[in-house]
């Protein structure tokens, strides 16, 4: 699919007329630093040669091809058919599958799960970390980095802000992230069965691609927002939400998103 998304209306360009839904290329194209830092957390899982890994969340592949390369064998997860049909056209030497994190089984035990970016859009998590838990090995490690509490929050204060301006208070009860302390994580990760071996919350400040780099962010992960506003009067609502945070998160001609991250290591004892 070929994507020039300078000329189409924002929430126009994905496959449900934009809520819900990602846009694949888009998410390639202009979020590609998702799969840049994912690669920090890669050495974390130090993936060895034969290790069978899962990766959750796996999105368009990018990361789930990077474990391969170490020889281990390799299985992805995502929720989207949209992006699961684009890793298995992307790598074809890799298995992919649709799947809910919160309600997924393998008839087969892993070595590892990793997953990036994934964990804080799911609200289930005491599901997710089950899911995850039944289908390790015994020593088995889960290795993940995702949003931490207050991440974004500038973001989501100035889209909010705006709803509430133009008349759409209740769309900003739409939460659909969940961003969790490394303290509250920790504990509930224990109560699974886990053993918390390294846990980290840092802030990293991520730049976002191009002039537009706040627009396209806010138009595609920040869809849910816009649930039932007309196409057109969202994107008066991106536009309006841009202007508020120019004042704060653009410095010297490049836009930044204020993100926080936790990243786990855990171990099924
Ligand atoms: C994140 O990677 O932290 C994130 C991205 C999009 C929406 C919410 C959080």
């Amino acid at each position: 699919m070929n994507t020039d998304i300078k000329n189409k209306s924002l929430l126009q360009n994905s496959p449900l007329g934009g809520v819900g839904v990602w846009d694949a290329d888009l998410y390639d194209n202009k979020h590609s630093f998702v799969a840049k830092y994912g690669e920090d957390v890669l050495g974390w899982l130090a993936p060895q040669k034969d290790e069978h890994i899962l990766d959750v969340g796996c999105g368009t592949g990018t990361l789930t091809e990077k474990i391969a390369e170490s020889g281990a064998v390799v299985t992805g997860i995502d929720a989207s058919p949209e992006m699961i049909a684009k890793a298995k056209q992307a790598y074809n030497n890799i298995e992919f599958f649709v799947k809910d994190a919160t309600n997924f089984s393998f008839d087969k035990k892993f070595d590892a799960v990793f997953s990036n970016a994934t964990f804080h859009w799911i609200k289930e998590q005491q599901g997710l970390l089950q899911c995850i838990y039944d289908v390790l090995k015994s020593n088995g490690r889960l290795i993940y980095e995702m949003g931490a509490k207050h991440n974004i929050e500038s973001i989501h204060k100035a889209v909010k802000q705006v709803l509430i301006e133009q008349g759409f208070e209740a769309n900003t009860k739409i939460e659909v992230n969940y961003f969790s302390s490394a303290g509250e994580h920790a504990m509930m990760l224990e109560k699974i069965g886990f053993t918390v071996s390294n846990i980290i919350q840092f802030e990293r400040p991520t730049e976002l691609v191009g002039e537009d780099g706040m627009k396209n962010w806010i138009a595609q992960f920040c869809q849910s927002f816009f649930k039932n506003i007309p196409t057109e009067k969202a994107n008066a609502i991106i536009d309006k939400a841009v202007a508020i945070l120019k004042e704060t998160n653009y410095e010297n001609g490049k836009w930044y998103a204020d993100y926080i991250r936790l990243r786990v290591k855990a171990i099924k004892k």
